[in-house]
């Protein structure tokens, strides 16, 4: 039955001339017949490159949109009508111009992680991949970072010279995770190395041996000698760990560490998005031309 969807997928994706983008938090069946897989920013990137004239985005709605914006004349489809991120719709762009005004003066530093009105008003975006050298390349001396108070205080506790104002969002899966969670783990395996993602709370960076985004982690963990990881961050990621480095172990949070936004998507969605050709990103000229700058004056900041 599988076998079945999957050969239709390729057939499809074929005629259509159509690329299948995923992120590593996606389900592994999806991830495995995707033809590119990636963190936030390597998608990104990745979007803007492709000649592909249909991009099936297997991730969560700002992604997609994201993509849309750098590939406007691509139809881009976001398979799960309703795959959002929670962190992304807490802030909207009344409620980051209301704090921009209070405060007076500052650059707005939006996480991708945000709808296309927020990056429309913003001056930069930036990923956990990126976000302090993007801090660190600004010159203003007064940044508003938003949406999520965990990443910016993480940018905070590593760029000195400026004043930051965190916007106050929190990615329900990394805020759930606790310095016990890893205390816990670390009981049972004390040889392992821990792994966070800059969304978590800093109670659980603080244990780390590694921060970084998804690609960030996978390459540690790849690189470092250890036999044995502690993965503080959403369990999709574990599929790409074991593909490269099938004699590794990896320990996630367990039942905390899944986006049930990123799971919506399966093979079955993934089939109907290349067949019916939804759902479809539809952004007007006036919100990619104006989120477009953001997000491509982040693409030229080294990661
Ligand atoms: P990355 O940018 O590390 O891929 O993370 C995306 C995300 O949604 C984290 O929760
Ligand atoms: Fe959003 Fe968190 Fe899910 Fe990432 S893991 S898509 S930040 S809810």
């Amino acid at each position: 039955m599988e076998e079945k969807i999957q050969s239709k997928i390729t057939r499809l994706k074929k005629e259509k001339n159509a690329i299948i983008l995923a992120h590593y938090y996606q389900r592994d069946e999806v991830q495995e017949l995707a033809d590119f897989i990636g963190d936030s920013l390597a998608l990104s990137i990745e979007a803007s490159k492709t000649d592909a004239d249909i991009i099936v985005f297997c991730g969560v709605k700002f992604m997609a949109e994201t993509a849309k914006i750098l590939s406007p004349q691509k139809k881009v489809i976001l398979p799960v009508i309703d795959a959002g991120c929670p962190l992304a719709d807490m802030a909207t762009a009344e409620k980051v111009l209301n704090m921009k005004n209070e405060i007076g003066d500052v650059s707005i530093v939006s996480y991708v992680n945000t709808n296309v009105d927020v990056k429309m008003v913003s001056d930069i975006c930036c990923t956990s991949a990126n976000a302090i050298n993007v801090v660190k390349s600004l010159e203003a001396k007064k940044i508003l970072f938003v949406p999520d108070k965990h990443l910016g205080e993480y940018v905070k506790q590593n760029v000195a010279d400026k004043e930051i104002y965190l916007f106050d969002g929190y990615c329900l899966v990394h805020d759930s995770f606790t310095r016990k969670d890893i205390q816990d783990l670390l009981k049972i395996h004390p040889e392992a190395k821990v792994c966070v993602h800059p969304e978590s709370p800093m109670e659980v960076i603080e244990l780390a041996d590694f921060i970084g985004s998804t690609a960030g982690i996978i390459n540690y963990c790849i690189k470092n000698n250890a036999k044995e990881f502690i993965i503080a961050t959403e369990s999709g990621i574990v599929f790409e760990l074991k593909r490269q480095a099938p004699d590794k172990t990896f320990y996630t949070l367990g039942s905390k560490s899944i986006c049930a936004n990123m799971k919506k998507t399966t093979l079955k969605d993934v089939l109907n998005a290349l067949e019916r050709e939804v759902y479809e990103i539809i952004l007007t000229d006036e919100q990619i031309q104006k989120a477009k700058k953001p997000i491509e004056r982040m693409i030229s900041i080294k990661r």
